[in-house]
């Protein structure tokens, strides 16, 4: 298939009318930042429902890992679909529940034995990683960080920091949670490099935050993007999350890494902690791990684990359809997918790297494997934010057949399927090129 094929104005008019529907009857809480009305997809390419064919470079917010509807996770979908569709494995048990937790005991970025409980989304993932850590330990507190995205019920929705339009209006939430700086290495507040750094943003968190705020031993956890998703594709050094690693150590607290967004493959290994070779107490896994079935896991060293029956359970969590999905995920992720996300995720950001010669909007590219941000700034001496042109270069990219989303306030994320392709690279790299264009003239 020719991809992009635009054929009419956007949206077409059938996408107009659906648009209109929806706007009747569906919650206007959703940031829809352009008309997209999907009939079809296959691989990293999308069919709208007027015959407009796009590049995806967005996969459901990083959630197509395998590309749209790949034939193996089809086929596992509807192998189960046709023996059962639901039991609860809260109450019963069944085999392709214990397959998908041995698979991920198999690839979880921690030494010994794991355990994994089920949800359906990662902010159930996350719900279940803060409830066990208090659980474990103890502990009343936790510690997460300025920009992070954990999720939107309560509990996650207690750390998350990355836009205050997401809190406003929900408040009180829950108490005992304390915000850190995270490792913005593009806007250093210290003006350190990351190659000489010692990841002194922490000072914050270790010498203010756990001595006049809460004292260490009363923190349950800290929790952590690896990458931070929502806060732009910020990427935290190794030697920030090895000092977290040591100070989380010396105190007794968990370490909880939230891999929803950069776990799967997307980084080019398994886990993104992997690249720090940190190993977590509790990850929090869920969007790419089924391809698109809804499907949210907390995953925690056995010795942790040891909540009784009754103590925690989702009706839905671990549905079999959404496990089959997954085991036919990890499958492929195992055997071709993670290391296409390092090779074409490297061309990716050298070509995403160049045109910043010819494009003055762009700050900074930055990412790793098939998770990369590009920052647009309008002035780089001054890094002034270009938010409105941020968005205006993702509707245009969209207007010539892209589809990319934005991420904090003025970055540009890539976070395709990882199945694409070198070439697929070349043609997003050519549309994006094209768009930053228009933007440019345009301003
Ligand atoms: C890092 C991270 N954690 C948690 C979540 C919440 O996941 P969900 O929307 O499935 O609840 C997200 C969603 O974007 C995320 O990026």
């Amino acid at each position: 298939m020719t991809v992009p094929l635009i054929r009419t104005s956007l949206p077409g008019p059938k996408a107009k009318a659906i648009i209109e529907r929806d706007g009747a009857v569906v919650s206007p809480s959703y940031t829809r930042g352009y008309p997209l009305v999907i009939e079809r997809g296959s691989g990293a390419t999308v069919e709208d429902v007027d015959g407009n064919v796009f590049l995806d470079c967005a996969a459901g917010i990083a959630v197509n890992s395998t590309g749209h509807s790949h034939p193996d996770v089809v086929r596992a979908i509807t192998g189960q679909a046709q023996r059962f569709l639901h039991m609860s494995g809260t109450d019963f048990y069944y085999d392709v529940q214990v397959r998908i937790a041995e698979a991920l005991a198999s690839i979880a970025p921690m030494r010994g034995g794991v355990k994994s409980f089920f949800g359906n989304s990662g902010t159930e993932a996350i719900e279940a990683c803060l409830k066990l850590a208090r659980y474990a330990t103890g502990r009343p507190n936790f510690i997460a960080f300025l920009g992070g995205f954990h999720g939107r019920t309560m509990g996650a929705l207690s750390l998350t920091a990355s836009k205050a339009i997401q809190r406003r209006g929900f408040g009180a939430l829950l108490a005992g949670v304390f915000h850190a700086p995270y490792a913005d290495c593009y806007r250093c507040p210290l003006s350190l490099k990351p190659e000489s750094c010692a990841a002194e943003c922490l000072d914050v968190l270790e010498h203010q935050i756990l001595v006049q705020l809460v004292s260490p031993d009363d923190v349950a956890a800290i929790v952590v993007e690896p990458i931070q998703g929502e806060g732009g594709y910020l990427v935290a050094p190794g030697q920030f999350l090895r000092r977290l690693r040591d100070l989380t150590t010396k105190h007794g607290i968990l370490l909880v890494v939230d891999e929803v967004q950069s776990g799967m493959g997307r980084s080019g290994r398994m886990f993104a902690i992997e690249h720090a070779a940190v190993e977590p107490d509790v990850v929090a896994i869920a969007k790419g791990i089924a391809s698109g079935l809804p499907l949210g896991v907390a995953v925690a060293r056995s010795d942790l684990m040891k909540w009784p029956p009754g103590a925690h359970a989702s009706t839905f969590g671990g549905n079999p359809v959404a496990c089959a999905a997954a085991l036919a995920t990890i499958k492929l992720l195992k055997n071709q997918l993670v290391a296409n996300a390092a090779t074409v995720g490297g061309r990716l950001m050298d070509g995403l790297k160049a045109l910043a010669a010819k494009h003055p909007l762009i700050g900074d590219v930055r990412g790793r494997g098939l998770m990369i941000g590009v920052e647009l700034v309008r002035d780089r001496q001054t890094k002034e934010r270009a938010t409105s042109e941020r968005d205006a270069v993702v509707k245009a990219a969209f207007s010539k057949g892209l589809l990319v989303l934005g991420a904090g306030k003025n970055a540009i994320r890539f976070s395709p399927p990882l199945v694409l392709s070198a070439g697929q690279a070349d043609t997003a790299i050519r549309l994006f090129d094209e768009a930053l264009t228009d933007v440019e003239i345009r301003s």
